[in-house]
């Protein structure tokens, strides 16, 4: 059976402002360089490579972040939710865990939660996420790194999306920890059949998790495929330097 596409990239380009120029039209750089690329269905694709290569940029441009964009992004739904690199920053500092919780259903423009369905719901990601209920009475500053990010990923998941848009979800977390959150990704992937867009510069991470992955240098897509392949045939010089670096190759 042929596998359906949820997210179909093609030909995108995305630019930032350069804020120092006063020419009009040259004021602009672009940061995606022309990228084509499919997600399908139920899969974990990793996107790989180096700091500033673009991949923060390619995934705010699929939940719609960045606004000045070429080419296309098609969505079968609409739904994507992005788990952001920092814990820290993410989450509100001054409100309360269930609070956080509970604040996407409060916005939900396809349903009308009473605060019975939104506090039943709220256990209910509490329990999915591997987290005590009794945290939903705390603020992020007193819960751990670890514990954070689960409460960010959490509050993605809130209303039940199809697609999880993970931006280095575990990087700033210690080994140990990480390995928690990885385990916890693949269990929400098993469970709740949710396609994820993983990215992270750690090859090894995305040969333990992903499906197939997408290897971005310098704003383009160098190599793309299965994990497995890749690493033992790399194609692009580009990917080899990064195996090596890892210390996979
Ligand atoms: N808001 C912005 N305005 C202007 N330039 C930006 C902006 N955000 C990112 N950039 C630039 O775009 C390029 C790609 O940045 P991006 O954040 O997508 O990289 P990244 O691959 O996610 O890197 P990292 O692994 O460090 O998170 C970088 O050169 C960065 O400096
Ligand atoms: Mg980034």
């Amino acid at each position: 059976m042929e596998q359906e596409k949820v997210i179909q990239i093609k030909d995108l380009k995305v630019y930032y402002k350069k804020n120092n120029s006063y020419l009009r039209g040259k004021n602009r750089h672009m940061v995606i360089k022309g990228i084509s690329l499919d997600v399908y269905e139920g899969e974990i694709l990793g996107i790989a490579g180096e700091s500033g290569c673009g991949k923060s940029t390619l995934a705010k441009a699929i939940v719609g972040m960045n606004k000045e964009i070429d080419g296309e992004i098609i969505q079968k739904y609409s739904d994507a939710q992005m788990v952001f690199q920092d814990p820290y920053s993410s989450l509100n500092p001054k409100k309360k865990i269930g609070w956080l919780l509970k604040e996407p259903l409060k916005v939900d423009r396809y349903k009308k939660w009473t605060s019975e369905e939104m506090e039943q719901r709220a256990k209910e990601i509490m329990q999915a996420i591997g987290l005590p209920l009794e945290l939903l009475d705390r603020y992020p500053s007193q819960l751990s790194g670890g514990q954070r990010q689960r409460v960010s990923i959490g509050v993605a998941l809130m209303r039940s999306p199809k697609v999880l848009i993970a931006d280095e979800p575990v990087s700033a977390l210690d080994v140990t920890i990480q390995a928690q959150i990885l385990e916890l990704l693949r269990t929400l992937h098993k469970e709740m059949g949710i396609t994820i867009l993983f990215i992270s510069h750690d090859l090894r991470v995305i040969y333990q998790l992903c499906d197939h992955v997408a290897v971005m240098n310098g704003g383009i897509i160098k190599e793309y495929g299965v994990p497995k392949e890749i690493y033992r045939r790399p194609k692009s010089e580009y990917t080899m330097e990064l195996l090596k670096a890892a210390g996979i190759r």
